[in-house]
């Protein structure tokens, strides 16, 4: 069924299925300060990383339906798991639908572009959610810009679960960190890159250093993203106008606002306007 959507310039929402998304998000607005922003993040439900196709699919697309709804003309998936599993379908079947002026773009494709520049020995690795792995989007993608890139990849199913939870800086979390980098890096010992391909996961970067052989490049995807997307808005003006430019941010949970301002005070350095909504 066709829906009434404003048609009017808004906010770029931006969409994690927590608080990942805010190590983008935070990236971004140094990037692109003066445009208005909403962050959603569905903590309720997260994580997404070991739910089925179906599912992400699903909340997803409630999440970017309930941005346009909020006047969003333009939405980031601030989330590897979600641009792994829904934002082609969205992009595909959805937004013709829904209102095809209007765009939702991912994180997974500026990452990749980025890659062929960085890596000498042309073997990479990818630590990423149990989803976004088994749906080798990463190597998709790679081998889909730079065919000669061998792509290694392994999931770390607790990595979201240590940061949702605030653990990130627990001695519980090195067990997990080392384990997993030990068994990426023993897949092919010419990997001299490493993408994080989760949003969450630079929140354990301390851990990921001191566990990362010398030599190896981690890539974080926060300024690959926000460059990406100043490049998108230069080559779109249509869709640059209809992004306010007011420099506020405001946040929406589908959790509690307490658990969330509180939460959410690791990422951000200011003071935030929070409140909580359903999906
Ligand atoms: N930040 C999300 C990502 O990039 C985490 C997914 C999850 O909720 O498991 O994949």
């Amino acid at each position: 069924m066709k829906q009434t959507l404003p048609s009017a310039p808004g906010p770029i929402g931006v969409f994690d299925s927590g608080y990942g998304g805010l190590t983008i998000l935070s990236k971004i607005r140094e990037t692109l300060p003066q445009y208005d922003y909403i962050y959603l993040g569905d903590n309720a439900r997260a994580p997404y990383g070991t739910r089925s196709f179906e599912i992400v699919y699903e909340f997803t697309l409630q999440a970017v339906t309930r941005l346009f709804g909020m006047g969003c003309q333009l939405v980031i998936l601030a989330c590897n798991t979600a641009s792994a599993k829904a934002l082609r379908t969205i992009q595909i079947n959805d937004l013709p639908r829904l209102d095809p002026t209007r765009r939702v773009l991912g994180v997974i494709r500026p990452t990749v572009e980025c890659i062929g520049s960085i890596t000498h020995s042309r073997h990479i690795g990818v630590l990423a959610t149990a989803g976004t792995i088994k749906s080798e989007s990463y190597p998709l993608e790679v081998h889909k810009l730079f065919p000669d890139i061998k792509v290694s990849s392994e999931a770390c199913p607790l990595w979201v679960p240590l940061v949702e939870n605030n653990e990130a800086q627990s001695e519980g979390a090195d067990y997990f960190v080392r384990q997993d980098i030990q068994r990426l890096l023993a897949k092919d010992e010419q990997i001299d890159t490493v993408i994080l391909g989760c949003t969450h996961f630079p929140l354990l970067l301390p851990k990921i250093k001191q566990y990362m052989p010398e030599g190896i490049t981690t890539v974080t995807q926060g300024e690959l993203v926000a460059k990406s997307l100043k490049d998108y808005l230069a080559r779109h003006p249509e869709m640059e106008k209809k992004c306010t430019k007011g420099g506020r941010c405001v946040y929406r949970t589908t959790e509690s606002e307490k658990k969330f301002t509180e939460s959410a005070s690791a990422f951000l350095n200011e003071s935030i306007r929070v409140e909580r909504i359903e999906l």
